[in-house]
């Protein structure tokens, strides 16, 4: 099964991403996390990806381009991928289409998770919450500026793509609003 989640910052892509992870034995493929990785590791890309991102803007087609076509070649990826946060722009998804052509692959779904933005920001707040509760280190990004940059960009540059994915049949709307169980149970019905 290969799958898109679609949906604004906080919206719950890697939350239900990685519960079908468990469900179907597939890899959550999340640009985000990969380029958090890269930052972290200081290598080239991660060099490169940490101002924009901190600034809460996208990283260059370019770079997650060949991120996620390296990533797809992998073997755990063999029965199928959640992409997580990609693709983020028209340009990404174009890229997308003409990949899993030349791959001799196909796409199953691509799943929009629509939610309020009050909702968002009032998600981003309890996710640092807890991240601080946790003791652990709160994102870079999850702060009030960065965030609503992050939400710019998805309206701008992200928000387009649900025509894309509806003009070629698609693009399944789910709403992200629900608890995550039900959420979970709508896009379990949706890939019955
Ligand atoms: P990325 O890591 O993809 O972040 P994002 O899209 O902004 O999304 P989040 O991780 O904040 O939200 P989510 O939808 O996954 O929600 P989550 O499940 O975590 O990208 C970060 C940055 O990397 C970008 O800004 C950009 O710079 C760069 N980047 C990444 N991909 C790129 C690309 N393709 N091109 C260019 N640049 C790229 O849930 C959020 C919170 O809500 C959690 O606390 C969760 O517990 C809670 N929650 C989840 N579901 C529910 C629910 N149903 N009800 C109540 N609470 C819920």
């Amino acid at each position: 099964m290969r799958l898109i989640f679609l949906g604004p910052p906080g919206a719950g892509k890697g939350t239900q991403a990685k519960l079908l992870t468990e469900r179907y034995g597939i890899p959550q493929l999340s640009t985000g996390d990969m380029l958090r990785a890269a930052v972290a590791q200081a290598t080239e890309v991660g060099k490169r990806a940490k101002a924009v991102m901190d600034a809460g803007q996208l990283v260059s087609d370019e770079i997650v381009n060949e991120i996620v076509s390296d990533r797809v070649d992998a073997p755990d990826c063999a029965k199928g991928f959640i992409l997580d946060g990609y693709p983020r722009t028209v340009p990404q998804a174009i890229a997308l289409d003409r990949m899993l052509e030349t791959k001799g692959l196909k796409l199953d779904a691509v799943i929009e998770l629509k939610v309020d933005e009050a909702a968002l920001v009032r998600r981003m707040e309890n996710r640092v919450a807890e991240t601080v509760a946790a003791g652990g280190t709160v994102r870079s990004d999850d702060n009030p500026e960065a965030f609503r940059r992050r939400l710019t960009e998805y309206r701008e540059k992200t928000a387009p793509l649900s025509d894309h994915y509806a003009r070629i049949g698609q693009l399944k709307t789910v709403d992200g609003m629900a608890g995550v169980e039900a959420v979970t149970a709508e896009i379990e019905k949706i890939l019955a």
